[in-house]
């Protein structure tokens, strides 16, 4: 089955930092562990080149907002290889291709009826990039998001007839509850779609940077509608020669944080039932990183450096820390010190040591080989429906759900291990069968922790299972007694070695 995954497309108005690290990370997460079941994956992201965000930067830093674009849309793609993304294309809406794509779009949405001309008056963010009513602002006419404080505009431009879709939509989160997850988020956007929608503005007048609209050229597509339909245009050129519209249309999972909720849950769905074009099947909403209780964001400054994270904890370390700490769909503070603790418990002392107390005791009691024996009873008990569970998990896009299923049995096997104390054994007469079934057992439990934690710490996992001679990495050979014993063991420099100094807020 095909399975097509994307992140929002970020903002080149900024470099990239931790918030948006976390969704491409959790993105990669889904998109490896479906290629392990055999998934036919696409997996899209890439960056936001148009509108005021964009515009309003680059005028701030004297440069055009291509230069800007240029520069920053690099950075988005080297943190992308950085943290091992297995993106399949990388997206810039300034690609010609994508805005011929809007072009022939939004004039199918004017042909069917939905665009007319009209007056927008009202408040606007241009860091949202977003509409705003008299209740949403703060005191003083302030934008509640980016504490700025808004200007009323009047311009004449285009609307889309939102509105023409209030029972749809509501038929729509009727019908597929599952639609938008978590289910607060569920709740939060039919709660907006019951409050009366009210239609857009699909053009701008007051900026050139964007696409211009087809039938009227002084005016340019309002950025939203150009970045959603990123998702569609990308299959179109993502491999050259070839449209991949049919293989992956509809979308499987758009994943993105709450605070773009509104354009994805009700915009998004209006804009393609418009366009007469099918809708995804889910839109998966995370909570926000938190630093200090407050949501990390370029505008507040309180982000920390994701390539100076990679620097000193390696990028695995990284992966694992984000998906670990906050509960996904639920916000959660993250810290230097949470980090520390983490990755000294867990990666180094519970995994680390396991694999390297493993290997160590396979080469000295069995010459390095790992012994023929059947799965102690007590271990396939431990790891009875893992693979399973962990799937059914990532199927509801519960990926920090799945990764404590897998670490578990991580505790579970070191507990087995202390429990049984093989050292002991190997020093007593009689005792030949019963080591090799607990050390095969170990071997066993540490391949199948390693085959489904792949996803999350795809280098460290690699090497843990090339070290065991395993070379299978699919989710069948996820169950414990699927590998016979028998296979050499070879060397395993340190997983996660000491890490100092701890790394400083920046
Ligand atoms: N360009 C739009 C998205 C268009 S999608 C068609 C945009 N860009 S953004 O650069 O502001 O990125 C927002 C996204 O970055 C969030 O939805 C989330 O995926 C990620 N995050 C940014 N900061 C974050 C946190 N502090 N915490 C969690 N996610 C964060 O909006």
């Amino acid at each position: 089955m095909s399975y097509y995954l994307t992140t929002p497309i970020y903002y080149v108005n900024g470099e990239p930092h931790l918030g948006h690290v976390y969704t491409t990370v959790a993105a990669d997460v889904l998109a490896r562990h479906m290629r392990q079941r055999g998934e036919d994956v696409f997996f899209l992201t890439g960056t936001d080149e148009h509108g005021e965000p964009v515009a309003q930067a680059a005028e701030r830093q004297g440069v055009t907002p291509r230069e800007l674009a240029d520069k920053n849309a690099e950075r988005f793609r080297r943190v992308a290889e950085r943290v091992n993304a297995t993106n399949d294309f990388f997206i810039r809406t300034s690609d010609p291709e994508h805005g011929a794509v809007v072009a022939e779009v939004v004039t199918r949405l004017k042909d069917n009826g939905f665009v007319y001309e009209g007056t927008y008056e009202g408040w606007y963010c241009p860091r949202c990039a977003d509409f705003k009513t008299d209740a949403e602002l703060l005191e003083g006419d302030r934008c509640a998001i980016h504490l700025i404080v808004l200007e009323k505009e009047k311009e004449d431009n285009w609307f889309f007839r939102l509105s023409a879709f209030q029972e749809k939509l509501e038929q729509l989160y009727a019908e597929q509850p599952e639609f938008v997850g978590p289910p607060e988020r569920h709740n939060e956007a039919l709660a907006f779609i019951k409050s009366g929608l009210r239609d857009f503005s699909l053009s701008r007048a007051r900026i050139s940077w964007g696409v211009p609209v087809p039938w009227d050229p002084e005016q340019v597509v309002y950025v939203w509608v150009d970045a959603l339909f990123n998702y569609y245009s990308a299959l179109s050129y993502a491999r050259e020669g070839e449209d991949l519209t049919e293989r992956y249309w509809p979308a499987s999972v758009h994943l993105i944080a709450k605070d773009i909720l509104k354009f994805h849950a009700v915009f998004w769905p209006a804009l393609l039932m418009a366009a007469g074009l099918e809708l995804p099947r889910r839109v998966f909403s995370h909570g926000y990183l938190l630093m200090d209780e407050h949501k990390m964001s370029k505008s507040l400054g309180n982000v920390l450096d994701p390539f100076e994270v990679m620097d000193v904890y390696g990028t695995d370390a990284l992966r694992y820390y984000l998906l670990r700490e906050v509960a996904f769909g639920q916000d959660g503070s993250i810290s230097p010190e949470g980090f520390e603790k983490r990755y000294t418990t867990e990666l180094a002392n519970e995994y680390g040591n396991l694999a390297s107390r493993t290997l160590a005791m396979i080469g000295r009691y069995r010459d390095g080989r790992i012994p023929q024996a059947e799965p102690p009873a007590e271990l396939g008990e431990a790891f009875e429906g893992l693979a399973e569970s962990v799937a059914s998990c990532l199927d509801r896009v519960e990926v920090s759900a799945a990764l404590e299923q897998i670490w578990r049995r991580v505790r579970a096997l070191n507990r087995f291990v202390q429990d049984h104390e093989p050292w002991k054994l190997a020093k007593q007469e009689g005792t030949e069968a019963e080591l090799d079934q607990i050390l095969y057992g170990v071997a066993e439990g540490l391949r199948v922790v390693s085959v489904l934690v792949l996803p999350w710490m795809p280098d460290t996992a690699e090497r843990l299972l090339t070290a065991l001679g395993s070379e299978d990495r699919s989710l069948h050979c996820a169950r414990l007694g699927a590998h016979r014993g028998g296979t050499p063991v070879s060397e395993l420099g340190q997983l996660f070695p000491r890490i100092e100094p701890p790394v400083e807020a920046a």
